[in-house]
């Protein structure tokens, strides 16, 4: 369902969000797929929803500077580029601040995150009334074209959204720049809505990211892998193996989902798999997962983690 703007309106989104759904975002770029970035289930279903069969990490959106600084480190270069180009079509990626609530699958277990303030009106609007950071993803499905009206997302996904904000055409209509500022030369990752040469007045030569490696999550070095050997499709834990189970498994340590929900699992993969890896454990031993919807995208995590 579309809806126009107005507070009652946003009232409704915010109302939708609080339960865990998700929406559909005017931004400045394209529209995004939002969910509160804080609820591990809700930022779940955003890949549900997709049909991603990884757990690429996704941006998280914010109203002001100082509310994404609870959970990104904010260097002296961020802060230069965020006074400029902010609100608008530019993305940092900048060290995750460990202790911050934020869902670990918004990172996709990364220790960095992606963070940008929208310029859009409405986008603004709704992270104020919401307090929270909106974790979205361009509202197109997987490997297809990002949506720049309302209607585009309504046509993916209909009625598996809270709702979908009509913020009009987006202005901009392609995806916000992406900049790494987590190593001591900034890299370009995406070029989008801000053009390099304008980064480059502030921040003097960007490194322009050659090769894919870095836009696949699983191959950064930085991504959190477990300290401890994996083994997959286990049936039981080995001697000092701690059992990482999905669905009805008798003695596991932890279990992904006990009803077997992917959606569930998805949302407990990268905490339980922290949890689990401690010392006073050999390795962790994980029971099959069933190869369909997200099970994809979990089998694909946990395959990176076992190599
Ligand atoms: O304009 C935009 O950026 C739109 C609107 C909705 O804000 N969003 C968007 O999100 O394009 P998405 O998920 O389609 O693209 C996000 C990109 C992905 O290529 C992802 O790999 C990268 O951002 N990314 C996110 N977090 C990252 C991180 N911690 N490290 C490296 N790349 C990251
Ligand atoms: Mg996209």
């Amino acid at each position: 369902m579309i809806i126009s703007i107005g507070p009652e309106e946003i009232s409704q989104a915010v109302a939708s969000l609080r339960n865990g759904q998700l929406i559909g975002l005017p931004t400045e770029t394209v529209y995004g797929l939002a969910a509160d970035a804080t609820h591990d289930e809700a930022v779940a279903s955003i890949f549900e929803v997709k049909g991603r069969p990884q757990f690429n990490p996704l941006i998280i959106h914010g109203h002001s500077v100082e509310s994404l600084a609870e959970y990104a480190e904010l260097d002296e270069r961020a802060r230069l580029l965020a006074e400029k180009f902010w609100p608008g079509p530019l993305t940092l990626v900048l060290p995750r601040k460990p202790d911050s609530n934020l869902s670990l699958l918004v990172s996709a277990g990364l220790d960095t995150v992606a963070v940008r303030i929208p310029q859009h009106p409405v986008a603004l609007k709704l992270l104020q009334a919401y307090g929270k950071p909106l974790a979205a993803p361009s509202a197109n499905l997987s490997g297809q074209v990002s949506p720049t009206r309302a209607q585009h997302v309504d046509d993916a996904f209909g009625d598996q959204l809270g709702c979908v904000l009509d913020g009009g055409s987006c202005t901009v209509g392609l995806e916000s720049t992406i900049v790494d500022l987590t190593t001591e030369k900034a890299v370009l990752l995406r070029p989008g809505g801000v053009p390099n040469e304008e980064l480059e007045v502030l921040l003097g030569k960007i490194h322009n990211y050659k090769g894919t490696e870095i836009r696949s999550p699983g191959m950064l070095k930085s991504h959190y892998a477990p300290g401890l050997p994996v083994r997959l499709n286990a049936q039981n834990a080995g001697p000092g193996e701690a059992l990482l189970g999905f669905g009805d498994v008798k003695n596991a340590t932890l279990n992904l989902s006990v009803s077997g929900d992917l959606v569930e699992a998805a949302a407990n993969l990268f905490t339980m798999l922290r949890q689990l890896d401690h010392p006073q454990h050999s390795g962790i031993a994980i029971t099959p997962i069933p190869h369909h919807g997200l099970g994809l995208a979990i089998n694909d995590r946990i395959y990176r983690a076992a190599c």
